[in-house]
């Protein structure tokens, strides 16, 4: 391999330094200045100059961040000053002590500037900058030496690998928190779940899971993410007076400051802060765990020092704890609106998140399964955000011999319908549809929309108070409703009420497809209704058929015929259905818009190539139409279609005066009846 020329060398440092600041545009400030694909061209260009020139090669390099697959050994690094702890204040009057003893020390009877920061929940790193060159970042270990992580560092876009500016002194230690946002760390987890793999309790241990990982390859596929906090350098003369200063300095070199930092003045103000974070807690992308006042003034806090492991210039007030650990006492199953059976788990109550929770989602079968939870668990339980409470692990050691586990019951615990569960499908449902009182207001509310019945004057709030009053059950009830009844509820005037009565009964006698659109069978709308209806005719000839027979309607797949089958093998839906009939709602039997089968009774022939169908394709679609397709042409053939190179079937319709369709043609007869051709 050649040497590099002059000119290849500047260009490998002139790509390193444009791909990093776009790095520092795009992660740090938030704000790309140039499209993905203009820069994975200069980071590709950049990735062949060094394969092809190995002595250029810098493990500062923009390229070192998508790590390597060389396994590595964490070695120990030794802290030059000791990575501290906090000390935590518990309450206000504990923050309001802290501040005494800070002005007492300082002999100061004026308040005190204070810096106040998102205490984030990750893990502190240390990192060593030399000539503004990252050269090594450890974990903080036990406070004096912790772990060498610098190759997994490199990998966080949001560390630079470069300090930026001139004013950059010869030795910095930075120091700040690794952190994995919340999306980032969901992602993360469905993604592990999804392949069936181990998941994280918590941000926080997504984060330090991804930094400990062999191969850095594996740390740059994590979402991590980084926010200095505070900065050291040999010769403080180089350094600002304050901690705020200091990291706008920091903030220059190219770091992540978190933007929720602030000013206060006094221990008051202190508190306001407190309540303002912890009002926006839930909002943040990331998880905090507290705020930490720190004294601003750098001569202040080195007049304070510390003590034992903690500066007495700093303090942690905790935010309440959004993990707990509690007991499953039991499992039930409640069932949806759209009829979704999920288990749920009724806990030994636990504060958690600042709320007492009873009662934490367990999702599905599949997520107790992976949990392994069962009755009598010990488990953490977390609440973020303001998801509903989860439960992130089982603490097995604690489990009690008599522990049970959880089972899917077979019947519906409301309606008593068969739960069934669809192969490759998460969620167990209740069958029942508009039977069951979980379902019934859904399916009642769907069975009267726009699109379905459109039953004006029917809203939500009404199908309410009919369903909660006990007036209907199911949306057979809806036609023995008489304008009296309605006008003995409350709000309802005369004129309401006989519009609701007229309204309904208009919808009597609706078209097949809307009628069976209305009946909220689970994947049946508008479309696979129309297609449905067209091609069977009547509701029991749909009833009636079977799953495979179900399936030779266009868009019809197993999935969708399953539901079908399931609704009208469902005793309560058929029960609906005649009660239906009773109340003299009748549906229009020949569909209007699809016309049904509109060739039913006619006699077609195909002959000749085509060229977007095979012929097999087009006598489907035509029989599906109502058309008989047959071999040979005579004088009661309705038509002929005719592909390419077609001979003396052609030449026979042509002598008997017989219609010919082109392959054009042909799929405009199909198209105007809602088939898609090919
Ligand atoms: S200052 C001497 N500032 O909290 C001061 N720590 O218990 C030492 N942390 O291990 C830390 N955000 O991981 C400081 N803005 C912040 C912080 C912060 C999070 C973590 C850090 C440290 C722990 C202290």
């Amino acid at each position: 391999m050649s040497k590099a020329t002059p000119e290849t060398i500047q260009r490998v440092e002139e790509l390193r330094s444009v791909i990093d600041d776009h790095n520092y545009y795009y992660y740090v400030l938030d704000d790309p200045r140039i499209p993905d694909a203009e820069y994975d061209r200069l980071f590709r260009e950049l990735q062949r100059l060094e394969s092809d020139y190995p002595e250029l090669a810098s493990d500062n390099s923009p390229t070192c961040r998508v790590g390597s697959a060389a396994e590595t050994r964490f070695g120990e690094v030794v802290h030059r000053l000791p990575m501290l702890s906090l000390d935590n204040a518990f309450s206000d009057d504990e923050l309001r002590d802290f501040d005494r003893r800070v002005r007492d020390r300082l002999g100061l009877s004026e308040e005190v500037e204070y810096v106040c920061e998102p205490k984030l929940d990750g893990l502190a790193v240390s990192l060593h900058y030399e000539n503004g060159s990252l050269t090594t970042a450890a974990t903080r270990g036990d406070g004096y030496s912790g772990e060498d992580i610098t190759a997994n560092i490199r990998t966080i876009p949001s560390v630079p690998l470069k300090l930026r500016g001139d004013d950059v002194p010869e030795l910095v230690e930075v120091r700040g928190e690794v952190y994995m946002p919340r999306d980032g760390f969901e992602q993360l987890n469905r993604r592990l779940a999804d392949r069936g793999e181990k998941t994280f309790v918590n941000p926080r241990n997504a984060a330090a899971g991804s930094l400990r990982q062999k191969k850095s390859t594996v740390t740059a596929r994590r979402p991590l993410d980084m926010c200095a906090y505070s900065v050291a350098v040999t010769d403080e003369s180089l350094l600002p007076e304050t901690q705020w200063e200091g990291l706008q300095r920091v903030r220059s070199w190219g770091f992540r400051i978190n933007p929720e930092m602030r000013r206060a003045r006094g221990v008051d103000e202190c508190l306001e802060a407190y309540n303002e974070l912890l009002a926006k807690r839930d909002t943040l992308p990331y998880e905090i765990d507290g705020i930490v006042f720190k004294v601003n003034r750098l001569d202040q806090q080195k007049a304070l020092g510390f003590v034992s492991r903690a500066p007495r210039w700093a303090i942690a007030r905790k935010f309440p704890a959004q993990e707990e650990l509690t007991v499953i006492e039991d499992v039930e199953f409640q069932v949806g609106r759209t009829g979704a059976v999920t288990p749920v788990a009724r806990l030994k109550p636990v504060f958690v998140g600042g709320v007492t929770v009873s009662n934490a989602t367990l999702h599905n079968m599949d997520e107790i399964r992976r949990l392994d939870v069962r009755i009598g668990d010990t488990v953490f339980i977390r609440r973020a955000g303001d998801v509903i409470p989860q439960v992130v692990k089982v603490v097995t050691e604690k489990r009690p011999v008599k522990a049970r586990q959880v089972e899917l019951p077979a019947t519906c615990p409301v309606c008593g319908s068969d739960v069934i569960q669809i192969e490759g499908e998460a969620v167990a449902r209740c069958s029942g549809g508009l039977f069951c009182p979980a379902q019934r207001k859904e399916a009642i509310r769907h069975y009267a929309s726009r699109k379905a019945l459109d039953i004006e004057g029917l809203g939500d709030k009404w199908i309410d108070v009919l369903v909660d009053r006990g007036m209907i059950e199911t949306v057979a009830d809806l036609y023995h409703l008489s304008a009296d009844d309605l006008m003995r509820l409350e709000r309802m005037g005369e004129k309401s009420a006989s519009n609701l009565v007229d309204a309904i009964d208009r919808a009597r006698n609706p078209v097949l497809w809307r009628f069976l659109y209305a009946l909220g069978i689970r994947e049946v709308g508008e479309a696979t209704a129309k297609a449905l209806a067209s091609h069977f005719g009547t509701l029991e000839a749909i009833a009636a058929a079977d799953e495979e027979t179900l399936q030779t309607v266009p868009d019809v797949g197993p999935i969708v015929a399953g539901h079908i089958r399931s609704f009208f093998e469902q005793t309560h839906n058929r029960e609906t259905l005649d009660a239906l009939r009773e109340a003299g709602v009748s549906w229009q039997e020949e569909p209007i818009q699809q016309g049904g089968q509109p060739l039913k009774g006619q006699t077609w022939v195909l002959t000749g190539t085509l060229s977007e169908m095979t012929r097999d394709e087009a006598r489907e679609k035509l029989e599906s139409l109502g058309a008989r397709v047959a071999g040979s042409v005579s004088r009661k053939t309705a038509c002929v279609v005719a592909g390419e190179a077609a001979g003396s079937k052609l030449a026979r319709a042509e002598q008997l005066d017989v219609p010919v369709l082109d392959e054009a043609g042909l799929r405009a007869l199909l198209k105007e009846h809602g088939l898609e051709p090919g």
